[in-house]
């Protein structure tokens, strides 16, 4: 099989680190067969960054389908950038453990990124005073983790900018990603503002708004205008702002259809139409309760 030469844009994180712009996003994605179905389609067009987590229960699977795959098309595992994310059960002191677990899963020596998935640990309230001791715990192991070099890049994800104002103040390693909720329904312009500033790199989820957005009427006419489909342009949004994203999708044409975003370009006046009256809509969950 022949490599298709990956066509897309990379930023450098606050460490150095370089990590894909675009990557396959995985939730809901389960199964050895579609897991290697996906990934097949994914490296075959050129992307090289998986975004898991252990919740997703299929690091396993995600990791045994790259071992098989990276050979047929050249590849080794520095080509590619892989994210996992610790599981709001873990959060706390044994961050460390739930970390080399989903390495032991991945099958991988190390993780490009590894992200706190949220800020407060499961079974607690979400007011409960502890989830900030909780969240600066699994901090500082963290960051002993990453000064064995076994996690390339720390970052957060559904956190506000009161959760990164603390953290800040604590750490000795910041944050190099901020993983939230981010689409033309939901433009998170404090928090884009605030990662430009304090030098975090923004990587939106759910970008389609799990499929919805696909159909919004304002992102059907920008994508006639431009003869391109509704997630292009919705990807594209996200891309031109420097902000990263991770589109999932099961079948290989859709998967290529998301990576066809690198050769077009939308207006200022296009951006606006896509806010719609711009009212907010959110599609996951809203950390703004968590202390
Ligand atoms: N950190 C967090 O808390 C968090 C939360 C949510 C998501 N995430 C990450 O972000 C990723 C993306 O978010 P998401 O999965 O919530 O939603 P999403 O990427 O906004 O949307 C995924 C949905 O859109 C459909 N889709 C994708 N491409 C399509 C296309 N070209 N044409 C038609 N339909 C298409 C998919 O269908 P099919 O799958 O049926 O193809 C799926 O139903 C996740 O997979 C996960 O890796 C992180």
């Amino acid at each position: 099989m022949e490599l298709q030469e990956a066509q897309q844009e990379t930023v450098t994180l606050n460490n150095g680190v370089t990590m894909p712009l675009l990557g396959l996003g995985t939730f809901r994605l389960r199964g050895p067969e579609n897991l290697i179905q996906a990934v097949d389609a994914a490296l075959e067009c050129g992307y090289r960054s998986f975004d898991t987590a252990f919740v997703y229960r299929n690091e396993g699977d995600l990791g045994h389908a790259l071992h098989q795959l990276l050979p047929k098309y050249g590849l080794s595992r520095s080509d590619i950038f892989i994210t996992s994310k610790l599981s709001p059960a873990d959060l706390g002191p044994g961050a460390c453990d739930a970390c080399l677990k989903s390495l032991t899963e991945l099958g991988c020596e190390y993780l490009d990124l590894y992200l706190i998935h949220w800020p407060g640990k499961q079974g607690w309230r979400s007011d409960d005073a502890r989830n900030q001791m909780a969240r600066d715990e699994s901090w500082k192991a963290l960051e002993n983790l990453y000064h064995t070099g076994k996690v390339k890049a720390l970052g957060v994800s559904n956190y506000t900018e009161a959760h990164l104002a603390q953290l800040l103040e604590s750490c000795s390693v910041p944050p190099a990603v901020l993983q939230v909720e981010c689409h033309p329904r939901l433009q998170q312009t404090v928090l884009v503002g605030w990662c430009k500033q304090n030098g975090v790199h923004l990587q939106a989820y759910s970008s389609l708004g799990c499929g919805d957005l696909l159909r919004d009427e304002e992102v059907c006419k920008v994508a006639n205008i431009h003869g391109r489909t509704s997630s292009q342009v919705l990807l594209r949004w996200a891309l031109q702002q420097g902000v990263g994203v991770i589109p999932k999708a099961s079948t290989p044409t859709r998967i290529k259809e998301n990576f066809q975003v690198w050769d077009f370009k939308l207006s200022h006046e296009e951006a606006e139409m896509l806010k719609g009256d711009g009212t907010e809509k959110r599609y996951c969950w809203d950390p703004s309760g968590v202390a």
